[in-house]
Parts: structure tokens; C-alpha cells; sequence
């Protein structure tokens, strides 16, 4: 069935994606963004839909960004799959894709990189250290090749969606940040594309994660304010699963992500699990006080 748009283009240099994008905006064209580190899944596909829905021009960015992981990370093993993800694309209605390699992304070591406050050092900040400057440095750089558009990010990462949206504004960058929610299997687990390293047996072991950020959402809604009573809330749902390694699991306000006494007002209750290989991250909202 023809979708009445030109077939799925693809674009592996920086001037070459400038200048496509150029000729959209003198026809008066608005453009929509997703980067991804490829591997799409549905969750992907969500944005890739939002941006749709909302844009003239719907392009997708795929790019490993070593920037972001640390040694000893799964930068080498990190999933890789550019024919299906190019497939994915054009099914979920992109326009364009841009496909730069490392050498066109960072041709010199790079000299040049955001360093982030405080946002950026607390919850898989504290465990990953310099994972967010990382990832705002390669985010940036997107942006300011994308120029004016809207960008859409999932929820899932809440905490990089949150990074991503104040370096926007703290920035002034002409990109409105939308965050779209997280996309789950019917079991609860967030789509990933860290869930293809899980085991048969973790796989079926990881829905703990959303279970219990459903129980401290509970205790937060009959009236509990104390983060510590909550985290400790999660924490004992995970323990349920003999496969799961805790790293954190936190009850934060939703702007700051950093607790500074009772809970009250928009809250996030966030949890990251390691299963073997695979450290999975889920969170979600609700509202205290
Ligand atoms: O969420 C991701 O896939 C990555 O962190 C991003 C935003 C594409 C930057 O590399």
C-alpha cells in the first residue's frame, strides 16, 4: 500500500544531511528528530509515529555514540541490525536517516564536550561516571547539525530526558525537547534494546522491575512522603527475583531528581537492575503530599 511519501532516504554525512535539511526549511517545512543508537524496537517506533504526527520531515538519527559508554561497557557488543533498523524506519514513517560513522561524527579526539551539573551525578549518573556529559556532548552535536526542530526522546530515560531538556534550554537551542512514554511488553517489562542480552530465565524475572515501581507508586499514593520507606518499598519487590542485582532504586522529585526531604508534588520513582549482562532502567510518576 503506497503512504503517498517518497520512499525512505539515507544520508551518512554531516554537510549531506545539512543540506537536505536546508531545502526542507526554504520550502517551509517543519522537521521532527529522533536519535537513536539503532537496534529500534517499538518503543523507537513510538517516537519515530509522535514525530509523524507532528512534523512535515521525520528524521532518524542511528549512531553508537562511544562517548557514552565507559571501558568495560557494551560499547563493542552493543546490538547492532542497520538493514532491519533502516526497514523499522521506513514502516514507522521516517523521511530520512542519517547514518554518520565515528569518523564523521568525531574525525579529531574530541577537545570539546558538555560537562553537566549536578543532574548528571546522581541515580545511573553515580554508577556511570561521565555517561550523561557523554551523551549531552553527542546530543548537542545533533542538534546544533539538525538546527530548528522538535526531538523526541522516551520516557524510559527519564533521567536523560530530563538532562536533555534543561541543556536545551540552558543552551537556547532551537529544539523543542518532547518526551513520549515508555512502550512496554504485556508483561510490564520496558522495551529495550538491552532486553535482547536477557537470559530466558532473567527475561522472565525482569517484569520485577516495573512491579515494583507499581508497589512504591502504591505506597506514595496512601499517603507515604518518606523517599527512604519508598525506596526500600522497591527494593524488597526486587528481591523477589533471585537473578536481580540491585543498583538503585529512588523516590526523587521529578524536576530535581535529587531528594530533599519528604516527598510532595510530582514525584519520580525510578529503579535500575542489573540481570547477568543486562542493566535495565524503568521508572515512572506519580504525585505526593
Ligand atoms: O537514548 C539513546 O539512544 C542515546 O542515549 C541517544 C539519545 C541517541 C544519544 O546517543
Amino acid at each position: 500500500m503506497s503512504t503517498g511519501r517518497p520512499a525512505l532516504e539515507y544520508e551518512a554525512t554531516i554537510r549531506g544531511l545539512r543540506a537536505r535539511l536546508a531545502e526542507a526549511r526554504a520550502a517551509g517545512l517543519t522537521v521532527g528528530f529522533v536519535p537513536t543508537m539503532g537496534f529500534l524496537h517499538a518503543g523507537h517506533c513510538s517516537l519515530v509515529e509522535r514525530a509523524r504526527a507532528e512534523n512535515d520531515v521525520v528524521v532518524v538519527s542511528i549512531f553508537v555514540n562511544p562517548l557514552q559508554f565507559n571501558p568495560g561497557e557494551d560499547l563493542e557488543d552493543y546490538p547492532r541490525d542497520l538493514d532491519r533498523d533502516l526497514e523499522t524506519c521506513a514502516k514507522a514513517g521516517a523521511d530520512l536517516v542519517f547514518v554518520p560513522d565515528t569518523q564523521e561524527m568525531y574525525p579529531e579526539p574530541v577537545a570539546t564536550t558538555v560537562r553537566l551539573g549536578t543532574l548528571a551525578d546522581v541515580l545511573c549518573g553515580a554508577s556511570r561516571a561521565g555517561h550523561f556529559d557523554g551523551v549531552a556532548t553527542v546530543v548537542a552535536k545533533l542538534f546544533s547539525i539538525m538546527g530548528e526542530c522538535s526531538a523526541y526522546f522516551g520516557e524510559k530515560d527519564f533521567q536523560q530526558l530530563t538532562i536533555v531538556s534543561r541543556m536545551a534550554a540552558d543552551l537556547s537551542l532551537p529544539v523543542r525537547v518532547v518526551g513520549c512514554g515508555t512502550v512496554r511488553e504485556p508483561d510490564g517489562l520496558a522495551l529495550s534494546s538491552r532486553n535482547a542480552y536477557l537470559s530466558e530465565a532473567e527475561r522472565s524475572q525482569a517484569p520485577v522491575l516495573r512491579r515494583a515501581l507499581e508497589a512504591g507508586a502504591a505506597l506514595v499514593q496512601s499517603g507515604e512522603t518518606d523517599p527512604t520507606a519508598v525506596e526500600a518499598e522497591m527494593a524488597s519487590v526486587i528481591a523477589t527475583a533471585p537473578l536481580a542485582e540491585i543498583d538503585y532504586t529512588a523516590a526523587v522529585p521529578a524536576s530535581t531528581l535529587t531528594a530533599d526531604g519528604p516527598l510532595r508534588g510530582d514525584v519520580r520513582l525510578l529503579a535500575a537492575v542489573r540481570f547477568g549482562k543486562a542493566r535495565l532502567i524503568d521508572n515512572i510518576g506519580c504525585r505526593a503530599g
